[in-house]
């Protein structure tokens, strides 16, 4: 068993072990081992998924800023778009592909065969690819209102990812004019981190909304 051990990661570990890559939180001990197969009930309802009113169109090229647990691009990749997913978190991305290995589901096995994941920080990656892309997508941890019974998996990802919201809103600028294609950002529904950019639209759902931005390179 070759174990990972980061202290500097709030105290979380990864176990490799023969089940897979085990998240453990060494003071409470609550271990958690990601399951894609699970993604199958929110991909069912992709239809009426809110990101499936933002995205317009299918068999687009779209690049997660944040990936995470990928659950937002496995919605993006099963409404039929090719997600290229980018997490800067060395525990995450482990844990990710180590997931991805492990997918059973016929079904999630199509969506992730769709993904392509990168280790990284997003804005050195937009800095230096040539590829265009249909949609950039942003999900920063929220800053704000934690809900009351977060799941392991919420959890984990709070403990694990640390967030400096003056970073993420230097990304998102960036971007905007380094691109011209669309651009989504998720946040809280109470938060106004981007109120001071062009938001075009904004789709609200009970706990959060999403923003859709426009690049300002017209040569892109
Ligand atoms: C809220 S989580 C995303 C959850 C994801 N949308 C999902 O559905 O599972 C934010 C993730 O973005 C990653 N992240 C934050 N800043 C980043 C950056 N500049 N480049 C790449 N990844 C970043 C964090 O490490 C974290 O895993």
């Amino acid at each position: 068993m070759d174990n990972l051990i980061n202290e500097s990661l709030n105290g979380i570990i990864v176990e490799s072990t023969k089940k897979g890559c085990i998240l453990k939180d060494k003071e409470t001990l609550m271990t958690y081992l990601l399951n894609l197969d699970e993604y199958e009930t929110i991909v069912k309802e992709n239809k009426n998924h809110t990101l499936n009113k933002v995205i317009k169109n299918n068999n687009l090229n779209i690049l997660d800023c944040t990936g995470g647990f990928a659950r937002d691009s496995a919605i993006i990749s099963s409404l039929g778009n090719s997600v290229t997913l980018i997490e800067s978190n060395p525990i995450i991305i482990r844990v990710l592909n180590d997931a991805t290995k492990r997918v059973r589901s016929t079904a999630i096995s199509t969506i992730f065969n769709r993904i392509t994941t990168k280790f990284g920080d997003c804005i050195d990656f937009i800095r230096t690819t040539k590829k265009k892309y249909d949609y950039i997508y942003f999900d920063f941890m929220f800053n704000t209102s934690k809900s009351a019974l977060p799941s392991k998996r919420e959890q984990f990802l709070r403990k694990i990812v640390s967030n400096n919201l003056n970073r993420n809103q230097e990304i998102v600028e960036e971007v905007l004019q380094r691109v011209g294609c669309k651009i989504i950002i998720k946040e809280h529904v109470k938060s106004n981190d981007y109120k001071h950019l062009d938001i075009i639209n904004t789709y609200k759902e009970k706990v959060v909304k999403y923003h859709l931005l426009i690049g300002k390179n017209e040569h892109y």
